[in-house]
């Protein structure tokens, strides 16, 4: 046997560690492709025109200490243009500042995830923000966002970066949620930011974006304590921030700890904000159970002679995404699984009960409605899922179980149907087309990726929404993997002016 001096350098070469997180199906990716003309099977159906963009976290450099959680990765976004039965896949990487600093110096200068004090030093005065998890398209435009930093605009066709936005300077905030509400009737987009005193401040901003993109109105409020605040609900009528127990200890922080804990001696709280009065008649109630929202599904008002009741529509989980951030009491714990409830509030009761109760029977994450009817009742519901009478579980990933299924919820029906991916597949989040402007609520296409883990090989698949269980309209096959992600959207080509 002969040795290959080239193997055998004194100094170690860029490689990423042996574990889960850079390792087998969850590699980084890391290449930035164009692919005209994906291979179909099947048809995909003309009404899908337009672009299906979705975020992932696909890190740039081997991590500076060795590991790293997965949400911390880099941002790169996957496009793909549909037209007229036609597929074409474009991956770049959102530009950001940490991304260009980490380019230059050839390596990770970050350490963990917001925590200033394992950088190394070259990173001081360059903001962490990855860019990495949703994709928001508003007054024409297009953002890659992350809760942890500003939003970035990207031309959607190119996917080329055009920077770090603040819109047009009413942004004062340095954060801005990945999970802004569309309002349908009104073409406004309400947002927030948290932290927006600074590193773990409890301070939180909600942003109302007029439809020509402008910050048209902005209001502060203190959080019973600092937390992160993922995402939020609106419905026509009212804003509701469910503050859970993952927390910010700074003197943690200091000591290289995660930015995160989840501590259930705290409560769990529920801050519901009038939209006409705003936050000066803020309320909040105590949930009776330490539980965190993970993702929406929608928030609704239901009038009746003996009052208005505010229904949240959401999933909730007992623990913490113990996967990223620990529990600061127990480094053991086990994350429990989300499941869809409705959080009913009968506003005229003074007292700070409330109803909670199952919607959905079934563990799920990644939820979507038809977006028409975002902020009042909807009768179809969508997410991500794993349902053992169709095929066992995947093995686990860095950010837990993938799915194997997407599930759907007729609520007035009471019923469920599923897609099941097929073996060694799994489904992401799920995004919800209408046919058209006027079809009927849930008549559309549902878009998901679906890794096939066997061939190390990623699939956009398009599903019949309301007939999940007749399997795939077509399957666009990539030639190549496309790093799991996060949140999509899909804009129309008429919006894209294309
Ligand atoms: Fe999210």
């Amino acid at each position: 046997m002969t040795t290959n001096p080239e193997v055998t350098l004194a100094e170690p070469g860029l490689k990423f560690p042996e574990i889960l997180i850079y390792r087998g199906y969850s590699a980084p990716v890391r290449i930035e492709a164009d692919v005209h003309d994906l291979e179909v099977i099947g048809r995909i159906p003309p009404e899908l025109n337009g672009a299906y963009f979705r975020n992932s976290a696909d890190p740039t450099y081997p991590p500076l200490h060795g590991t790293d959680i997965f949400l911390n990765g880099d941002g790169m976004v996957h496009s793909v243009r549909l037209e007229n039965g036609h597929a074409d896949l474009k991956t770049r990487y959102v530009r950001t500042a940490k991304f260009e600093l980490e380019r230059k110096t050839r390596r990770a200068v970050f350490g963990a995830y917001r925590n200033p004090f394992t950088d190394a030093p070259e990173a001081a005065g360059t903001d962490s923000n990855t860019a990495n998890t949703s994709m928001f398209w508003h007054h024409g435009k297009l953002y890659a966002l992350k809760e942890s930093g500003r939003p970035y605009e990207l031309d959607p066709r190119t996917l080329e970066t055009l920077g770090e936005r603040d819109f047009n300077g009413t942004l004062k905030s340095q954060t801005f949620t990945a999970h802004p509400k569309l309002d349908p009737e009104t073409g406004e987009a309400i947002a927030f930011a948290y932290n927006t005193a600074g590193v773990a401040s409890d301070e939180i901003e909600i942003y109302t974006l007029d439809a020509t993109g402008d910050i048209a109105r902005t209001e502060k409020f203190k959080a019973p304590y600092c937390s992160m605040v993922h995402d939020f609900l609106v419905s026509r009528n009212h804003i509701a921030f469910v503050i859970c127990p993952m927390v910010c200890d700074w003197e943690r922080v200091k000591r290289g700890e995660p930015y995160w804990h989840w501590d259930a001696t705290k409560k769990t709280m529920i801050g519901i904000i009038p939209r006409d009065e705003g936050v000066r008649a803020i309320r909040w109630y105590t949930c009776p159970v330490v539980a965190m929202e993970t993702h929406t599904f929608n928030a609704w008002e239901e009038s009746s002679a003996q009052g208005t009741r505010l229904h949240l529509d959401h999933f909730v989980t007992g623990s913490g995404w113990l996967s990223q951030f620990p529990d600061i009491h127990n480094p053991e714990a086990k994350e429990k699984p989300p499941f869809g409830e409705r959080w009913s509030f009968d506003l005229a009761d003074p007292t700070d009960h409330f109803e909670i109760r199952r919607l959905i029977n079934h563990i799920g994450e990644m939820p979507v409605i038809d977006s028409r009817y975002a902020m009042k009742r909807a009768r179809h519901f969508w997410f991500g899922t794993f349902n053992p009478a169709f095929g066992p579980m995947l093995p686990i990933g860095p950010k837990g179980p993938p799915f194997t299924c997407l599930g759907h919820f007729d609520e007035a029906a009471d019923k469920l149907n599923f897609y099941y991916a097929g073996p060694d597949s799994a489904p992401e989040e799920p995004c919800f087309v209408p046919k058209n402007a006027d079809a009927p609520e849930g008549e559309g296409w549902l878009l998901t990726m679906v890794g096939r883990r066997a061939e190390n090989r990623t699939d956009l698949v398009i599903l019949d929404a309301l007939h999940l269980d007749r399997g795939p309209v077509a399957i666009v096959k990539f030639p190549c993997r496309v790093h799991e992600g996060f949140h999509g959207t899909f804009v129309p080509a008429g919006a894209l002016g294309w």
